[in-house]
């Protein structure tokens, strides 16, 4: 049996015998698919999150991620392989920050991006992801909105509402590095490919997309398309997972490598569930004040 073969199956054994399930970013390694119970973008894993009933969730993705399912399901024990994948992004927006803008602008809806810490997301009126941003912002009252932290997404937000939107300076490295050479090179060396971005690119690369979608709404669109070739704007191991869903189809990307989206290693969710860490906790009152914002964006239908 080869290392990674042996690893899986005793992390399948022991996910059976605690009954425990393995919620992955579509980010992650392909091997960490492998004991996947269920892949999908931040969106979805919030919910899947919200309504599983296994007594412990290993979260394969980076730390916001992991702090949305403690925030959504309290009681389980939720388990986080590797404390070092942490998305830099998240970190760009303090508590203290934030409160100094919203003093600024007091008259505005305050929306962060679920890539946040939880602390953050207790200050704010609703959360978002990159699948429902525009959605999200629309549904509110205010004419005014305080956006954090994705500047990229906050503009890309503000081109299709009548809202004013005010960014946070924040940006992902991988989507921002994105340059629009780099998109017109590739879509003039794939002229019959479409190009599908993510919504945390720059808004000059996502003007030049046939799509707009988060990574989940990536494999839907491919899948429907009649196009058989597509350029991607994301994180490189988004094809990988299209590569998996939409079989027959070629994706090429444009876009780099999440160090920290690639930390967790099948060893560490194997000894996340022997040793049954790096357990995810928060202080109640956050916990409570932040699931207002996540429970908010979630009675957002679809
Ligand atoms: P998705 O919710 O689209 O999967 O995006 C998560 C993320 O971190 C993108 O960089
Ligand atoms: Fe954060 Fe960017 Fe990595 Fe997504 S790709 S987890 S936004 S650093």
């Amino acid at each position: 049996m080869d290392d990674n073969k042996e690893l899986i199956s005793k992390i399948k054994k022991l996910k059976k015998e605690k009954n425990a399930v393995c919620l992955v970013h579509n980010y992650q390694r392909p091997e960490i698919y492998e004991i996947a119970d269920f892949m999908g973008d931040s969106l979805e894993l919030a919910r899947a999150a919200e309504k599983t009933d296994a007594d412990v969730i290993v979260f394969c993705g980076v730390d916001f991620m992991a702090e949305s399912a403690k925030i959504l399901n309290p009681t389980k024990k939720v388990l986080h392989p590797n404390r070092l994948a942490m998305c830099p992004m998240a970190q760009t927006v303090t508590v203290e920050k934030l409160r100094e803008k919203k003093k600024e602008f007091p008259d505005a809806a305050v929306v962060c991006y679920i890539n946040t810490t939880a602390a953050v997301k207790a200050e704010c009126d609703i959360c978002c992801t990159s699948a429902n941003a525009s959605r999200v912002v629309d549904s509110l009252e205010e004419k005014r909105v305080i956006f954090v932290p994705d500047k990229n997404l906050a503009l890309n937000v503000a081109a299709k509402t009548k809202k004013e939107i005010i960014p946070w300076e924040g940006h992902c490295y991988v989507h921002d590095k994105i340059f629009i050479e780099k998109a017109k090179a590739a879509i003039e060396l794939h002229p019959d490919a479409e190009f599908i971005a993510h919504p945390e690119c720059r808004p000059e690369v996502v003007a030049l997309a046939d799509a707009v979608c988060s990574t989940s709404q990536m494999i839907e669109y491919a899948k429907k398309s009649s196009a058989s070739e597509f350029i991607i704007a994301t994180e490189e191991g988004m094809v990988n997972r299209l590569s998996m869903e939409v079989p027959g189809k070629k994706f090429y990307t444009i876009g780099g490598t999440c160090l920290q989206m690639k930390k967790i290693h099948l060893s560490d969710v194997l000894t996340a569930l022997q040793e049954e860490k790096f357990e995810v906790t928060l202080p109640e009152e956050v916990r409570l004040k932040a699931k207002r914002a996540l429970d908010r964006m979630l009675e957002i239908k679809k």
